[in-house]
């Protein structure tokens, strides 16, 4: 059985932050969020600095009083890069680290609040432990773990050393998302009972290079994975308007994965049929599909299909007693309210009225960020959250619960989807958690 650590809150934080000195608590966190916080300089060290990482450098940048004091990457150019970007910002040269473990090095600086790390995934828990090791808040890119043993890693570390580590899942700060949860939270959906979502999305581009070289997203995600490899983009909003980890859990999924041929093919069309990553066996089903049940009887279907050809569809659908909301369409049907029964209405014209209040106070500037401005608004809260010395919105219970379907999908394809229940991170305190304001998620 796990060793049970006193539980993580709020109070404890900032008592056992204030005692050691590291912090006082300041203005609350609804506060900063709407904008009014105290602007003390936050300093973030960067780990894993390329694609990803660099845009969300661009973004940390663009943000007043937010300083990056070090960069670390193996790939020596690219810390460089990093380093121009920084003093281009008008910032002191940050310190550049390049060996493959020097994230601990980053880890311990002294000038630093923060770690954020946009490596590949094997490496996301091994920096956000080291980094709450060393007293700073980590963020994340997702997924936050692999397997049981680093979800429990995460859990613990965090609840043992007080500091709070974000998963920065930027599509639950989507403006369509995060309307759809001011929403829920207004009643217009009734009582929830359904919800359809899934990661749609052909990245087959990345997994094989354009000279035809298998990159690290082929090695984690679909060389020794057969079930759902990339889950939180479609799980994380769904698990906000759903209130898991405060009032509500995800209990068991079952789960299936159709045969693996859509890699093969690209392979063979781009390099011809006889070039190795043509003739590989990949692990991966082209399409799964799985089934998660609710503590409070929600059902979701959750998809995962990234090596089909086909455009962007995340569905995000949601059905509750009184009406509906299609992301696909974008279109929202209320019983009682829209003005055609059985026809949906634009969901624009709701925007007026539920717009979230994040982003009806930072949305002009949000979206000139990536990701529909998701970038930005996640980012922020992660910024917020440091200056604040507060939780932060996603926390290690949502990390570790939203990240480890990969595994119990997995467990489950190879046992004729059988129905795996999901640990319960949170030890029973999801009962008690309430779900946070509008404004704070
Ligand atoms: N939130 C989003 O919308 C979004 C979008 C794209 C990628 N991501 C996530 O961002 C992460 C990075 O993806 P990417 O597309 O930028 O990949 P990438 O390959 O472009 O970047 C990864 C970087 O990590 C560096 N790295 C590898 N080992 C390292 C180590 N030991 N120490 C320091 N740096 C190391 C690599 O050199 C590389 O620069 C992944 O977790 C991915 O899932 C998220």
């Amino acid at each position: 059985m796990k060793t049970i650590n006193s539980g993580f809150n709020r109070r404890d934080f900032i008592k056992t932050s204030a005692a050691a000195g590291l912090y006082t608590a300041t203005a609350g966190y609804t506060k900063a969020i709407t904008g009014n916080s105290l602007q003390r300089p936050v300093r973030i060290g960067f780990v894993g600095i390329g694609s990803r990482g660099s845009g969300m450098l661009r973004v940390a940048l663009s943000m007043e009083n937010v300083e990056i004091p070090a960069v670390c990457d193996i790939v020596e150019e690219k810390v460089e890069r990093a380093q121009r970007l920084v003093e281009a910002a008008g910032q002191p040269k940050p310190i550049g680290f390049t060996g493959p473990e020097d994230y601990k090095k980053l880890a311990e600086l002294k000038n630093l609040d923060a770690v954020f790390t946009a490596t590949p995934w094997k490496l996301h828990t091994p920096v956000m432990v080291a980094a709450m090791k060393s007293g700073k808040y980590g963020g994340t890119e997702m997924p936050a773990c692999d397997g049981y043993d680093e979800a429990w890693e995460l859990v613990e570390t965090s609840e043992k050393t007080k500091m709070p580590c974000m998963l920065l899942e930027n599509y639950t700060y989507m403006r369509n998302v995060k309307m759809v949860l001011n929403m829920v939270r207004e009643g217009m959906f009734g009582d929830l009972t359904h919800c359809e979502t899934g990661y749609q999305h052909d990245t087959r581009y990345v997994t094989i290079s354009s000279t035809g070289e298998l990159l690290w997203r082929a090695y984690e995600r679909v060389l020794n994975n057969t079930g759902n490899r990339y889950p939180t983009h479609a799980i994380g909003p769904v698990a906000q308007w759903t209130n898991i980890n405060r009032g509500n859990r995800f209990e068991y999924l079952v789960s299936i994965s159709s045969r693996s041929l859509g890699l093969r093919h690209y392979a063979a069309t781009k390099f011809g049929p006889d070039h190795p990553t043509a003739k590989m066996n990949y692990k991966v089903g082209d399409v799964n599909t799985s089934l998660i049940q609710t503590n409070n009887g929600i059902t979701i279907t959750l998809y995962y299909d990234s090596m089909s050809p086909r455009p962007v569809d995340f569905i995000y659908r949601i059905q509750g007693t009184k009406g509906i909301y299609s992301g696909t369409l974008n279109k929202i049907y209320l019983e009682g309210i829209s003005p055609r029964d059985h026809t949906w209405e634009d969901m624009n014209t709701y925007m007026d009225k539920y717009d979230h209040p994040l982003w009806k106070k930072f949305g002009a500037i949000a979206e000139k960020s990536g990701h529909g401005g998701s970038d930005y608004l996640c980012f922020r809260a992660f910024v917020e959250s440091i200056r604040n010395r507060s939780e932060v919105p996603i926390d290690v219970y949502d990390a570790a619960t939203w990240s480890i379907i990969t595994t119990m999908t997995e467990e489950s394809v190879l046992n004729k989807s059988r129905a795996i229940d999901f640990p319960d991170f949170t030890r029973g305190r999801w009962q008690a958690r309430k779900p946070l304001a509008i404004g704070i998620i």
